[in-house]
């Protein structure tokens, strides 16, 4: 069965409208794990606008399921993630401006510079994923710099106005988890996802983890985080039963 990896996020992003302390996306987290997410997902951002150092402290040590860090390279980061040792980091680009993630990580142009810090991480038994397109050269090069996992961004799909980009773009996703398998990497992926465009990803994709924030977040607005990360997990089941019987 593929994985469900809940980003939290949000529920801090609501916190940090009001510089209060409610809601907790430390609470979010708990009661994710009781809807049955098998990871959890926080990223810690240079410029800290929802989560914070204590969110990651307090999950760290909370957190029942696997804990994915999002993080920058940069060396502050790079510095609180070999402090906490989260089971998991995935590195992705960071811009000040934008409003979420946008890109994949540009792997190719930074491969000593990856290569040192995906090293750091693994000496101190921290699992690396690299969030990048999906892409042939990015593939590659994150085998090269040493990476265990990579996580396709998802977000290009996701946005298709057109039937028919979709589609096309599902394709370019299949190929490319064919190509990181046969270069011997695990296979995430996520961004954009929703209840309405999960579905064919995991019809048609071999991963082992989707990472989906945004959507079950606005969903727990209104019916409860639990309850909205069961839909997900059911979603995802009764996908999975589809592909098996295809
Ligand atoms: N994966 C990565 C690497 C991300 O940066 C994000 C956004 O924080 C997600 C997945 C989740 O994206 P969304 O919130 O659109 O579901």
């Amino acid at each position: 069965m593929i994985k469900l990896g809940v980003n939290v996020d949000h529920v801090a992003t609501i916190r940090q409208a009001r510089m209060t302390f409610e809601p907790d996306p430390v609470t979010a987290a708990g009661l994710a794990d009781l809807g049955g997410a098998d990871v959890i997902t926080i990223h810690l951002r240079e410029d800290r606008r929802h989560i914070q150092e204590r969110d990651l402290e307090l999950m760290h040590d909370t957190v029942f399921t696997k804990l994915n860090l999002e993080m920058a390279t940069s060396r502050e980061i790079v510095d609180i993630a070999l402090k906490i040792k989260p089971g998991q980091i995935t590195l992705v680009p960071e811009k000040r401006q934008e409003i979420t993630t946008e890109g994949g990580l540009s792997v190719a142009s930074q491969k000593q510079m990856l290569t040192d810090i995906v090293k750091k991480f693994k000496d101190n038994d921290i699992y690396v994923s690299l969030f990048i397109d999906p892409d042939k050269e990015q593939i590659t090069a994150s085998r090269e710099v040493g990476a265990q996992s990579i996580e396709l961004h998802t977000g290009r799909y996701a946005n298709a106005q057109r039937e028919e980009e979709r589609t096309e773009l599902l394709q370019t996703l299949s190929k490319s988890v064919k190509i990181a398998k046969g270069e011997g990497l695990r296979v995430n992926a996520g961004h954009g996802l929703t209840y309405k465009n999960t579905g064919p990803i995991v019809e048609h994709l071999d991963i082992e983890e989707l990472h989906i924030g945004h959507s079950i977040v606005s969903r727990a607005i209104f019916v409860g985080i639990e309850t909205a990360v069961r839909e997900m997990k059911e979603l995802i089941y009764k996908h999975f039963m589809i592909k098996q019987n295809l």
